[in-house]
């Protein structure tokens, strides 16, 4: 069976420049022999995380299906916008969420065995490369396994072209080698 990659990106805009590498990472994991579920966190509206909500009335609804999707997939591609050289709120509030346990599963982590890669997009130089710093130490903490691999797309105004690649010969290689990193691993971690 082929190695199930869910992508997303940590941007609910519209016209998000993340988004569009999330789309062109998913197009790059087919090609690399993978199968990708493109996501969309504005699909999975979550109150930002309160210990009290969740003491009172435990995960919102929002959160199970999220946690479905991450189990159900053997790695994930996160499309990471730079948000004062960290990551977004919306995807870390994401992350939070998904991190808790519900009552009935004490012990699961969704976050065990699954292989991650990274990437940004930003129309800065540096291409939201300083929030991946941050994005992978969040990552690592609750146990997946983050590839060295990453992508960073700076000047990302004009980084795209209308069928889903990197304008860059250079830069799509490099993202062609992360994907493809990612799903050899993923497929390993299958088994
Ligand atoms: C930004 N932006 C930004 N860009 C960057 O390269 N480094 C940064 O530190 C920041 N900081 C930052 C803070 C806040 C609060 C916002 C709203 C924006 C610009 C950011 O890269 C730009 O808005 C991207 O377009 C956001 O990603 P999406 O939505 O296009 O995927």
């Amino acid at each position: 069976a082929k190695a199930r990659i869910l992508v997303f990106a940590g941007s609910t805009r519209e016209a998000s420049f993340n988004r569009r590498l999330a789309m062109a990472a998913a197009r790059s994991i087919g090609e690399a022999g993978g199968e990708a579920t493109l996501m969309e966190l504005r699909d999975h509206p979550l109150p930002l995380y309160d210990g009290d909500l969740e003491a009172s009335a435990g995960l919102p609804l929002g959160v199970r299906p999220l946690k479905e999707l991450f189990k159900a997939h053997d790695g994930l591609f996160i499309a990471s916008p730079e948000y004062n050289g960290s990551v977004s709120a919306v995807l870390k509030n994401a992350l939070d969420w998904v991190s808790r346990p519900a009552g009935d599963e004490a012990g699961t982590v969704p976050y065990a065995n699954k292989v991650v890669a990274l990437g940004a997009a930003s129309p800065g130089a540096l291409g939201g490369l300083r929030g991946l710093v941050h994005l992978r130490a969040v990552l690592q903490s609750v146990g997946a396994l983050v590839l060295s691999e990453q992508i960073a797309v700076g000047s990302a105004g004009s980084a795209f072209t209308p069928d889903n690649r990197l304008a860059d010969e250079r830069l799509q290689q490099m993202l062609d080698r992360t994907t493809a990193r990612l799903v050899d691993v993923a497929s390993r971690l299958r088994g």
